[in-house]
C-alpha cells in the first residue's frame, strides 16, 4: 500500500536565543500527521505559536529540535537549496503578511512559482490569469501590490499558491483581511481544491466557522497543544 502521510511532525520545538535572559521557547514539542486530503485548523491566541509552527512544517525556517517530513521526505537533513525544491514540488505558502514582490504586477507574482518550474509559457500564463479571474481580480492582473487593497493583496498570494496544485496548502489566516462575501468564496476555493485534488489543507485561523469546516482542530496556548480534535458538530 502506498504511504499517504503528507505532512509528518515530531517533538517539534522552536526556542529563539536571549542575551539578557534564558532562551525563548515558543513551539515546544508539537507532534502530528496529516494524510493526503486531511485538512488541519490550527487555532490559538496570539503569539501562542501558530506562524512559527506553520513555517516550521513548510520547510521556511529551521526547528531547534524535533522532525518534519514533508511527503515523505525528511527536512530536517537537507540544504537551503533542497528544502526549496521540496517546498516547489509540494507546498503552496499564503503568509500572513502576503508577502507579494512590490515590483511585480499582480499576475506576475502569481506567476512566481511556475518561473520557478521554468513553466512560463503562454498556456500557464492564461492558467494564471484565469486564477486571478476565481479570486475576483481578472480586471487587476497588471496591477502592483501598492495598488492594490489588503483583501486584494491576500487574494494575490492565494492565487500564487494555487498555481503550481500544491499537495499541500499552508494558509496564515486567509481570511484574515476579507469581508464576508468575499471570505466565503475563498474559502470555497480553498475546500474547492482540497476535494477536487486530495490537496492537504493546514489553515491557521481565528475564524470558528473556518475552522469548523476543517476535518480536525489543534489549538495551541503558550507554544503547546492544548486540544487535537475532530469538530463536535
Ligand atoms: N525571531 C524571533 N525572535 C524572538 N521571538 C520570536 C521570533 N519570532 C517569533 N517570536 C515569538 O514567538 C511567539 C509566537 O509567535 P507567532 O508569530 O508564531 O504567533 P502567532 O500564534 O502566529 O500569533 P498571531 O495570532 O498574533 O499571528 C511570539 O511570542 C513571538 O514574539
Ligand atoms: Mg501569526
Amino acid at each position: 500500500m502506498i504511504d499517504q502521510t503528507m505532512l509528518q511532525v515530531e517533538g517539534l520545538t522552536k526556542s529563539y536565543p536571549s542575551a539578557h535572559r534564558e532562551a525563548l521557547t515558543v513551539l515546544k514539542a508539537v507532534d502530528f500527521s496529516l494524510s493526503a486530503g486531511d485538512s488541519l485548523a490550527i487555532v490559538g491566541p496570539s503569539g501562542s505559536g501558530k506562524t512559527t509552527l506553520l513555517g516550521l512544517c513548510a520547510g521556511l525556517d529551521r526547528p531547534s529540535s524535533g522532525t518534519v517530513s514533508i511527503a515523505g521526505t525528511s527536512i530536517g537533513g537537507l540544504t537551503e537549496d533542497q528544502r526549496a525544491a521540496v517546498r516547489n514540488a509540494h507546498v503552496g505558502f499564503v503568509f500572513q503578511n502576503f508577502q507579494l514582490i512590490p515590483t511585480l504586477t499582480a499576475l506576475e507574482n502569481v506567476m512566481v512559482p511556475l518561473e520557478l518550474r521554468g513553466e512560463n509559457g503562454p498556456a500557464r500564463e492564461a492558467e494564471a490569469l484565469a486564477l486571478l479571474d476565481r479570486v475576483g481580480l481578472g480586471e487587476r492582473s497588471d496591477h502592483y501590490p501598492i495598488q492594490l487593497s489588503g483583501g486584494e493583496q491576500q487574494r494575490v498570494a492565494l492565487a500564487r499558491a494555487f498555481i503550481n496544485q500544491p499537495k499541500i496548502l499552508f494558509c496564515d489566516e486567509p481570511t484574515g483581511n476579507l469581508d464576508g462575501d468575499t471570505a466565503h468564496r475563498i474559502v470555497d476555493l480553498i475546500f474547492g481544491l482540497n476535494r477536487e485534488k486530495g490537496t492537504t489543507l493546514v489553515l491557521v485561523t481565528h475564524d470558528a466557522e473556518l475552522a469548523a469546516r476543517c476535518g480536525r482542530t489543534l489549538r495551541l496556548k503558550n507554544g503547546m497543544v492544548v486540544t487535537e480534535a475532530a469538530p463536535s458538530a
